[in-house]
């Protein structure tokens, strides 16, 4: 694998981009916003400044970095030499389905199609496509040139071969990926989603404040974030959204959003992006 092609320029994309180009892979870009693409090269270029000052990278392989990337707004033109197309577009169902099924039909047949997607089903997402075998989860964490984890989540009819490139390809970013089954939140969200939830019920019964709930977790657990802080910086509508989508695809209660959460996001009291959370930013 040397070509690979990015779809969705916004965070995640252009962490995923930075990442693959900075290990020698030839990488497109592709956002429908022409100004995402913009906002995707200067923000790779400013992470990138920062590696170069904390030594770990040199100037010459920053440009080299900046010479692998290539960005386009049309689909069709990004994806002619693809040999795995990373999709981490907009977290919208409607969206990614439409996305798989144009895939689909443009790329061609050897080309491993991933998501980088956080809560929708790689299976469901597979369907929109002939090619379910060469439908994989490749969930980078955030930011993605500094975080080693990889999950990689195996569709129901995900293939034996599709896993082992994925996972071979992950580990040539110097990543360590996870194999996990295609189940609501995979593991990382299952895990982290209830125990953000259970600290916003904690807030919400008074058991304790923000900064206090916060530096139990901290100094207690030795986690480098409180869950609220992480909370506000995830984006609580982003939250719910993955708690929405435990709770329904595995209909149990325990998976149920705090009523302070759904309160906060109803009055668009989002986190750091909106300039207020369970913390002022
Ligand atoms: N932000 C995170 O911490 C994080 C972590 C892990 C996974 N994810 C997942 O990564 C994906 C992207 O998240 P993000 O935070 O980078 O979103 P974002 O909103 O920052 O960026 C999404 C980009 O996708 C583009 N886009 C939308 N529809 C498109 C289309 N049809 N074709 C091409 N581009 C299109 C948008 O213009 C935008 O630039 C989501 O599936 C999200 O669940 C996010």
């Amino acid at each position: 694998m040397q070509h690979i092609s990015v779809v969705g320029a916004g965070t995640m994309g252009n962490g995923i981009a930075h990442t693959f180009a900075q290990f020698g892979f030839d990488v497109a870009l592709i956002d429908v916003d022409a100004a995402a693409l913009v906002r995707a090269l200067a923000a790779i270029s400013n992470n990138l400044d920062r590696q170069v000052k904390k030594e770990t990278i040199t100037e010459a392989d920053k440009q080299r970095t900046l010479g692998r990337i290539t960005t386009y707004t049309a689909l069709a033109d990004g994806i002619t030499d693809a040999d795995i197309v990373v999709e981490a577009a907009t977290e919208n169902e409607a969206i990614k389905l439409r996305l798989f099924g144009e895939l689909d039909g443009l790329c061609a047949k050897h080309t491993i199609l991933a998501s980088n997607t956080s809560s929708i089903s790689i299976t469901k997402i597979a369907s929109a496509t002939r090619r379910a075998d060469r439908v994989i989860g490749m969930h980078f964490m955030n930011p993605v040139p500094v975080m080693k984890l990889v999950e990689v989540i195996k569709g129901y009819h995900t293939s034996e071969n599709t896993t082992r490139s994925v996972v071979a390809l992950s580990q040539r970013l110097d990543k360590t990926p996870v194999e996990v089954n295609d189940y609501p939140g995979f593991v990382a969200n299952r895990i982290l989603m209830p125990m953000i939830n259970e600290a916003i019920y904690a807030l919400y019964e008074g058991v304790a404040d923000a900064r206090a709930i916060d530096t139990v977790m901290k100094l207690g657990m030795a986690h480098p974030m409180g869950p609220l802080q992480l909370a506000d910086f995830i984006g609580l509508d982003v939250c719910l959204a993955i708690l929405r989508v435990l709770h329904e695809g595995f209909g149990h209660p325990k998976y149920a959003p705090c009523p302070l959460l759904v309160n906060m996001v109803a009055a668009g009291t989002l986190g750091k992006k909106s300039g207020r959370g369970f913390y002022d930013y």
